[in-house]
């Protein structure tokens, strides 16, 4: 038996470097969460390596990440426009995020989006065999378990959702509403980070499609669908014992140096408007301009990671933490110190591991998120230090680390004040509440959350294979 997943994006993205191809470590919460999963038998990953290959490449790319058990599907420039940028990004993620101005629907992206979903059942079915179980991942690939339970009803399917699953009220904007529900059906289990998403799903279908609802379960013909939540976690060992490594002690050095003295207050997300980086620069420009006696005293590290930057909304959210980011250094800026040093860039593992470990605060601060891995990482990554992580009551880490200093992101009053908290904080405060959510996450680490899921998923198909 094997386990295949399918996702969008690889843990692997091949990038251009001098005109060359290269093979880089692809960023947000899916890839780098499942790449460290191990799971029972053999682990076959199918998605897309981000690059617009032509055939002579393709061989290669193929060739090089069957090494890896992954499997490229390669898209045209049409599919990334439509079926990426478009359905996928410019429709169901600022859907399920309650962006609804920001949500655009057009009978092209959703065409291609059913293409695209065809082009990785395709791909699947060269891999799949009776038997195995295939966990596809993620609103990208909606359609997917349906297609699948059509051409092979006997293979045991798992869904998981890494994204809020928005609210019946909301869900039902979307044109598509009862073609993407009835793709999902195909499922022999849903999962979801977080109960409430879980529960929006389930009223959703009732009341989109009529069908008979329990608590957990859509009742269908021949079978029922399992939904569960099950949030997840991270590798927790990797993160807790990076931070002696030399590279890593090297590079916090070199970091630490940037703020000198003072308390560093730390902000690494992807550029996205789901991530509240606009009210949270606002909170700290006011929180400097309101309390004077913290300047020299606080520097924000702001890593911003490139993300779908042809959409339009990323790039003139880009442009507007540029000019914000420029506003606030030029306003505070003293010979000795800088309140914000800003990096657009993805920093690798060492990188980030180094500055998780230096960091005296997280300031985690999302609108909406689906889980937010980042959060767990910087507190797996403290080992004994000190830190304190303000997060965004938002977030679906939030029902998991109690011991945050939560905050509404769109509160700034309340996020100084969270910031006034945090920096006020006796070292013995900090270490406490660190320890609960460390012990926490030790045990509730990425491997539990798969075990969990692939364990349900198994028993859901045997009763359903037993129901025929
Ligand atoms: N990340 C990274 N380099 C960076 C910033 C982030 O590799 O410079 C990784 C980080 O380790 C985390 C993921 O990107 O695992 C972000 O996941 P999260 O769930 O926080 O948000 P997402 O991007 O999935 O919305
Ligand atoms: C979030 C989504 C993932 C996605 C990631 C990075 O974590 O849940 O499905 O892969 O963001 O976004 P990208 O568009 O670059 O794949």
């Amino acid at each position: 038996m094997k386990c295949v997943i399918v996702s969008n994006r690889l843990p692997v993205t091949v990038v251009e470097k001098d005109g060359k191809m290269e093979f880089a470590r692809s960023s947000g919460g899916l890839a780098t969460g499942l790449d460290s999963l191990k799971v029972p038998g053999e682990k076959h990953w199918l998605g897309w390596a981000g690059w617009q290959a032509v055939p002579a490449e393709r061989r290669k790319i193929r060739a090089r990440l069957k090494k890896l058990g992954l499997y490229p599907v390669f898209l045209t420039p049409e599919h990334i426009h439509n079926y990426y940028e478009g359905y996928s990004n410019s429709t169901l993620w600022p859907l399920c995020h309650y962006f609804l101005n920001y949500m655009s629907c057009n009978k092209d992206y959703w065409r291609s989006y059913c293409e695209v979903n065809e082009l990785f059942c395709r791909e699947a079915m060269k891999i799949i065999e009776p038997g195995d179980q295939v966990w596809i991942h993620d609103y990208q690939l909606m359609l997917l378990p349906g297609m699948i339970r059509a051409r092979c009803p006997e293979v045991s399917i798992g869904y998981f959702h890494h994204i809020p699953f928005p609210s019946y009220e909301m869900f039902r904007y979307l044109p598509e509403r009862e073609e993407i529900l009835r793709g999902l059906l195909g499922a022999d289990l849903i999962g979801f980070h977080v109960h409430n998403y879980m529960r929006h799903f389930i009223s959703t279908v009732y009341r989109v499609l009529g069908m008979e609802c329990r608590l957990d379960e859509v009742i269908l013909d021949n079978r029922a669908v399992r939904i569960d939540a099950f949030p997840m976690g991270i590798n927790y060992d990797l993160y807790h014992g990076v931070s002696d490594l030399p590279d890593v002690c090297e590079k916090a050095d070199e970091l630490r140096r940037l703020a000198g003295d003072s308390k560093i207050v730390l902000s690494v997300d992807r550029l996205d408007y789901s991530k509240g980086l606009l009210p949270r620069l606002e909170a700290y420009a006011s929180f400097l301009k309101n309390h004077p006696e913290y300047r020299e005293k606080v520097t924000m590290i702001m890593i911003v990671v490139p993300s779908r930057d042809k959409v339009d909304i990323y790039a003139g959210l880009k442009t507007r933490i540029d000019e914000l980011v420029g506003a606030i250094n030029g306003a505070h800026a003293t010979v000795n110190w800088n309140p914000v040093h800003y990096f657009y860039r993805c920093f690798d593992f060492e990188e980030l591991a180094a500055v998780y470990s230096i960091a005296d605060i997280a300031l985690v601060t999302p609108i909406r998120d689906g889980m937010n891995l980042v959060a767990k990482e910087y507190l797996a990554a403290k080992r004994d230090k000190p830190g304190v992580l303000i997060l965004s009551e938002m977030a679906g880490a939030a029902a998991d680390l109690d011991q945050a200093i939560s905050v509404n992101p769109a509160d700034r009053w309340q996020i100084e004040e969270a910031l006034l908290k945090a920096l006020k904080m006796t070292v013995k405060q900090q270490k406490n509440a660190l320890a609960v959510m460390q012990q926490s996450l030790a045990r509730k680490n990425v491997a539990c959350w798969a075990n969990d899921f692939m364990g349900e998923l198994r028993q859901v198909t045997e009763r359903n294979l037993e129901m025929n």
